[in-house]
């Protein structure tokens, strides 16, 4: 493997090798990688969790890791994304991960340069290491996807993550309902009340407001979003005692989940931040390998 742009392109049998080297990662550290690596790390939007987690993922794969700040950058004077690159690929670095605002930005890189690109985000569309840290954790709590009921709930037309997960788990065996305001649904078949879902689902995917991407200034403030579309600590009281919640973050304490719900014992969003480390190496290590 070359590149990881997109869940849509990834087999079974490529998620699951993925899964199984990140529990080996977790329960035996992660190995060192033989030889020499430049990678950068190039995010065009804010980001904590994912640039930390790559950054400290490829440190301990060993790999040399040239700091990057899009706000220091010469995309500042005018060079466009793919001259970046270039630039980077002729200075000799091997690897890329990417955050970028535009959707599907990775096409005309993948044509005109032969540098590895990670996907770290892509405006609105794809997510892949957040979808792979999501199943890992799914499947370290059940240790399998089949038949297991998904809800993910939010502002899931403007989420990449939402766009990367719902396919996926359906190809792994699972059943995916979508809960969001009418208006906020896109492409997804979405129902708009918990009493529906909150009893019978196994996961939990809150999502957060993406403010930043909607065009018109939301009809709901924070407080009629948790009251009418948010986990409320009430609703919380009737999931399923073995159910999970996750977040992929970052969380609005009180808008689409209650603040006490974030830290309370069903939730695992912390977790998956951890396991975010062990995907990321897992990844990396994968298309490093490929490139000898
Ligand atoms: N989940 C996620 O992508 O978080 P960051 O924006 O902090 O990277």
């Amino acid at each position: 493997m070359k590149h990881l742009i997109s869940m849509k392109i990834l087999s079974l049998e490529e998620i699951m090798f993925f899964l199984t080297r990140a529990a080996e990662f977790k329960q035996s550290g992660i190995k060192k990688l033989p030889g020499k690596y430049y990678i950068s790390n190039l995010f065009f939007e804010p980001s904590t969790r994912t640039k930390m987690s790559f950054e400290i993922a490829e440190r301990q794969l060993g790999l040399e890791v040239l700091p990057f700040e899009s706000s220091f950058s010469s995309t500042l004077k005018g060079e466009t994304l793919l001259d970046t690159v270039k630039t980077l690929e002729a200075i000799g670095l091997d690897t890329l991960v990417i955050r970028h605002p535009e959707d599907g930005f990775y096409e005309q890189l993948l044509e005109e340069t032969s540098v590895s690109i990670v996907n770290g985000g892509d405006g609105s569309g794809q997510h892949p290491t957040q979808s792979l840290l999501d199943l890992f954790t799914i499947y370290e709590e059940f240790g399998t996807f089949k038949g297991l009921k998904i809800l993910i709930a939010g502002d899931v037309v403007h989420s990449r993550v939402a766009r990367s997960n719902a396919d996926v788990l359906t190809r792994l065996g699972a059943s995916v309902t979508v809960l969001c305001p009418p208006e906020w649904s896109g492409e997804f078949n979405s129902v708009n009340k918990w009493d529906d879902v909150i009893g019978t689902s196994d996961v939990i995917m809150l999502l957060r407001v993406q403010h930043e991407r909607h065009e018109l200034q939301s009809i709901y403030t924070n407080e009629s979003y948790h009251e009418q579309f948010g986990l409320t600590e009430q609703r919380a009281k009737e999931m399923k005692k073995d159910a999970i919640l996750l977040h992929p973050g970052p969380f609005n304490r009180g808008v689409e989940i209650a603040d006490v719900l974030i830290d309370s014992p069903q939730s695992r969003i912390f977790r998956q931040m951890k396991n975010g480390v062990f995907i990321r190496a897992a990844v990396l290590e994968t298309i490093l390998k490929g490139r000898n």
